[in-house]
């Protein structure tokens, strides 16, 4: 299958960024918890660089803890500052503050023998599309936020979020499209639902969701569908069809809707349903 890519959205979302970046102190990338190195764009190493950098694996509550534990420690050796997050309902995102603090100590420090007071922390948040940045902003801002206007330098219409005394947020998501550097990546992306749906062969992409969870999370899988092995190993089209079966996915004249039950498995995917379910691991 071939996988969109976004040149002309890639580029306007740098330029915001390149235009933008030396206003900010620290970068707040999400991630998705389910695909964490295929949801972020490698640019923003050398985008963000000189920055201070916190990463948050959002959507943690969809994605299988113990694989988050492993992701967890994967950035820390690699330097992050990190936390697991969940967007939605808020969950882990009070650790935020302290962290901040902690990744931004030398900025703060050089304010105060400056004697510059009070001047807060300026974040911008940015991720790929889907990955749960307006969930967050909002979530994080909560009610209590003001906007402040403004300021000298910022491009023309760009809305500063004061969350406290400590922090101010770059009210624009930076959209940042992640590099496909493989077939691979692109595919586990589609799954994830970060690409438009119109232009997926569903069919295509549920069967290698079928064929991935058949060998990382069988007994989930087989579970969600009411699936009996009867001692052979499965097949992914033999999974397809006993889904066919068991939640009445027909055509006229019985034949199996194979696109009706790939959307099935790929939404039950998406939201859940199937279980806690991450699609890579750290090398
Ligand atoms: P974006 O700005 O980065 O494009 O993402 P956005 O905030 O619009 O979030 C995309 C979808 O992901 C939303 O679902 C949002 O509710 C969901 N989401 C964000 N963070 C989390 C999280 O930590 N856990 C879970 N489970 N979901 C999260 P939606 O289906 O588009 O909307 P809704 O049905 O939730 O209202």
């Amino acid at each position: 299958m071939n996988y969109q890519w976004y040149p002309g959205h890639m580029t306007k979302a740098k330029r915001m960024m390149q235009e933008n970046i030396s206003l900010i102190d620290l970068v707040i990338e999400l991630l998705d918890a389910r695909v964490p190195l295929s949801s972020r764009n490698p640019d923003i190493d050398d985008l963000g660089k000189n920055k201070s950098r916190l990463i948050l694996l959002n959507k943690s509550d969809l994605a299988d803890a113990e694989s988050n534990k492993r992701w967890m420690q994967f950035f820390k050796e690699k330097g992050f500052y990190v936390l697991e997050v969940n967007a939605k309902t808020g969950q882990g995102l009070k650790a935020i503050q302290g962290m901040v603090r902690e990744a931004c100590k030398e900025k703060i420090e050089r304010d105060r023998r400056r004697g510059i007071k009070n001047r807060p922390v300026r974040a911008i948040v940015v991720g790929i599309p889907n990955v749960g940045k307006s969930t967050f902003i909002n979530s994080f801002a909560g009610k209590a936020c003001t906007k402040t206007g403004n300021k000298p330098g910022v491009t023309k219409g760009k809305q500063w979020i004061r969350l406290n005394k400590e922090l101010e947020l770059l009210d624009t998501p930076g959209i940042l499209w992640p590099k496909f550097e493989s077939e691979e990546v692109g595919c586990k992306l589609a799954m994830i639902g970060s690409m438009n749906d119109e232009i997926l062969q569903m069919t295509e992409l549920a069967d290698a969701l079928v064929a991935y969870l058949l060998s990382h999370y069988r007994d989930a899988l087989l579970g969600r569908y009411q699936i009996e092995e009867n001692g052979q190993s499965l097949t992914v089209r033999e999974v397809m069809e006993m889904v066919c079966k068991n939640r009445m996915c027909y055509k006229k004249g019985q034949e199996p809707d194979y696109e009706k039950a790939s959307a099935l498995v790929i939404d039950d995917f998406r939201s859940g349903r199937i279980g806690r379910i991450t699609l890579e691991e750290p090398a």
